[in-house]
């Protein structure tokens, strides 16, 4: 582990976005497609940071829009390595909405991205491990290896299907 890095280390805690009309769906609340090409972005940041190499997009599971966002709002990124495996990386994100006259917050969704580190042409090469510090990060750390296993499944099947 002598390369390995803390999760503090690429974390983003507060990247801002605000929310204008241009950027709202036919039913007035914030395009979901907007959302996850900011989510992308600031994950690859994450990914990027922690191995310091260009990283592409692999996948993304469970992203879930628990409510809407509005004109007006501020939109909270944060993201953060959950873990690191032999090439791939795996993000979890959290984005919050912030009321700019009140204040209040809420939280309207999460995701997890897997990114791996690639080469010049495209060939996945080794990244640094994780050290989760934290009572947060070590449970984010353990549950990360079983949405591996599951996306490990996942590939299989569509693998097969694909055979077939
Ligand atoms: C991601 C990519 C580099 C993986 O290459 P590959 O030849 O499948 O590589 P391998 O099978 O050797 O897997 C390499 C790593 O990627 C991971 N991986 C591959 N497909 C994955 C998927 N669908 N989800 C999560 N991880 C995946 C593997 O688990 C492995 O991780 P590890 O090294 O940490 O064990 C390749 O599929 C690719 O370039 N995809 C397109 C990426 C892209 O263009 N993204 C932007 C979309 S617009």
């Amino acid at each position: 582990m002598a390369n390995a890095k803390k999760v503090s280390d690429s974390a983003i805690e507060d990247q801002t976005y605000k929310v204008f009309p241009n950027d709202l769906n036919s039913n007035d609340t914030v395009f979901g497609g907007l959302v996850m090409g900011i989510l992308d972005r600031v994950a690859l940041v994450v990914a990027e940071r922690h191995c310091e190499r260009t990283c592409v997009t692999a996948s993304v599971d469970a992203m879930h829009f628990l409510a809407p966002a509005r004109k007006g709002d501020i939109l909270i990124f944060k993201a953060s390595i959950n873990r690191a495996w032999k090439s791939s990386m795996e993000i979890g994100l959290k984005v919050i909405t912030e009321h700019y006259e009140t204040g209040a917050q809420k939280h309207i969704l999460s995701a997890y991205f897997t990114f791996v580190a690639v080469d010049e042409v495209g060939v996945p090469v080794p990244v640094p491990q994780v050290i989760p510090e934290t009572p947060l990060e070590k449970r984010r750390y353990e549950e990360a290896e079983m949405r591996r296993v599951r996306r490990k499944e996942e590939k299989e099947i569509r693998m097969r299907r694909r055979q077939s």
